[in-house]
């Protein structure tokens, strides 16, 4: 088989065999096909895309290419849930709490942050001593006893998905669907669990711009899970300003916290409870979401929900004071506000401009090795459709440095747009729809 040939049979629009695809990826993952010629293969994708059989031959490929994870030995219907990336989305820090303690298992591998979003280790890790590394076998026995575990990736996890991605990063071929699509769900077949919940992003924030693109997405995702027999469901929900009130490592523990208590954002309590929802129908616990949203309501309500973050950060080395007392976690010393300059409504929040504000303190990172600051980032205290009075508080800056602090005023400022308070402000959907 010659690698051109395929190059070429994918620059005609044609559709590659399951051969052709295992030729080009384990040629790949071994060294024997040069990055030009992968490059080649992605751009040609990116123009002709792939069909449903290609993109879950690919995906398969992808995830047989290193270390697949066996959850055989913990007991019940596991769930994954993931999103597809934007500000503030601290929903895994309330999921995974909330729906152990409705008894379904969480065995989770996240990720750290890169650029404008955060990840949820990098979060976990506001809590002092938290772990999120662990043997297979500790991560197994860790769900068995107390339903839910978080944990690094394994280094050798989808090996072809990490070579392929870091090529598409420099080649302009991350945004096509198909590879996204198989890049995203390769890692989670490969992580295990028998039922995954996608949370996909659409907005300003996200990957996808648009719902039409964001909904190609999800189905292309739903159809590859279909395909290789692992149930599926994407929740398509809005990033068109960021999630809930907060941006940053520990500030977004602190919401975590509070919508665990009950206490949270509308925004974040709702997808929490839509995506929870979800998680326990698919694993058998409720007949219905209604009943089951109403079941995950009062894990909150009672401190239950709460009761398991805190075993969770116990069991993973972490001071489970700091879920009780949150003033114990990473603070900074300076809090500036970002003051409204005129009367107005809220009209946008720029959520990719908040998240690179909140990388600019320190929050996140530019380049994979950079060191993060777990106290700094941004509370933002209106969102779109808010009246604002002249001189108000629109946002509060956390900071360790005042020159940073200053810039990233500025960047704030410019990402909350106002508009006179005659004009109609159009509320974005927090949810827009289910594919499943
Ligand atoms: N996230 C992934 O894991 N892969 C992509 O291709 C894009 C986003």
């Amino acid at each position: 088989m010659r690698t051109v040939n395929i190059i070429l049979k994918k620059r005609r629009g044609e559709a590659l065999s399951y051969r052709e695809i295992e030729h080009l990826i384990t040629g790949f993952t071994r060294g024997d096909i040069p990055d030009y010629q992968m490059a080649a293969w992605a751009m040609a994708v990116y123009f002709r895309g792939m069909s449903g059989e290609e993109t879950a031959d690919l995906t398969e490929l992808m995830q047989k290419s290193g270390d697949e994870i066996d959850l055989s030995s913990v007991d019940g219907i596991k769930v994954d849930k993931h999103s597809t990336g934007g500000v503030g989305d601290k929903t895994t820090l309330v999921l995974a709490p909330l729906v152990a303690a409705a008894g379904v298992p969480v065995a989770k591998m996240s990720g750290r942050g890169l650029g404008h979003t955060g990840g949820t280790l990098d979060k976990l890790e506001s809590f002092s001593r938290f772990s999120v590394d662990m043997t297979r076998e500790a991560f197994i026995d860790q769900v068995n006893r107390i339903g839910v575990a978080i944990v690094g990736q394994t280094e050798n996890l989808t090996p072809a998905d990490k070579q392929l991605y870091a090529l598409r990063d420099v080649t302009a071929t991350v945004d096509s669907i198909p590879l996204i699509a198989s890049s995203v769900m390769s890692k989670k077949l490969a992580a295990g669990a028998d039922v995954i919940v996608l949370d996909v992003k659409v907005g300003s924030g996200a990957f996808m711009k648009t719902e039409a693109e964001a909904f190609r997405l999800a189905r292309t995702m739903v159809e590859i899970g279909n395909r290789l027999n692992r149930k599926t469901i994407a929740v398509v929900s809005d990033m068109n300003q960021p999630l809930g009130q907060a941006v940053g490592n520990a500030l977004e523990v602190r919401e975590a916290i509070d919508t665990l208590k009950g206490d949270g954002p509308e925004d974040v309590t709702e997808l929490c409870l839509e995506l929870a929802s979800h998680m326990l129908v698919a694993a058998g616990k409720g007949d219905s979401r209604k009943q089951a949203r109403q079941h995950v309501q009062r894990l909150m309500k009672s401190g239950k929900a709460l009761e398991k973050l805190k075993e969770l950060v116990r069991a993973q080395g972490g001071d489970d004071r700091e879920v009780d007392e949150p003033d114990r976690l990473p603070q900074a010393p300076l809090k500036i506000d970002v003051r409204a300059d005129q009367d107005g409504v809220v009209d946008s929040v720029d959520a990719e401009q908040i998240g690179m504000a909140a990388m600019s303190l320190g929050a996140g990172r530019e380049t994979k090795g950079d060191v993060i600051d777990l106290a700094v980032g941004i509370v933002l205290h209106k969102k779109i459709g808010d009246a604002v009075h002249k001189g108000e508080p629109v946002a509060t800056i956390h900071a360790n440095d005042a020159s940073k602090a200053k810039r990233a005023v500025d960047m704030v400022s410019k990402a909350v747009q106002l508009t006179d308070p005659s004009q109609q402000v159009t509320i974005p959907s927090l949810i827009y729809g289910v594919v499943d």
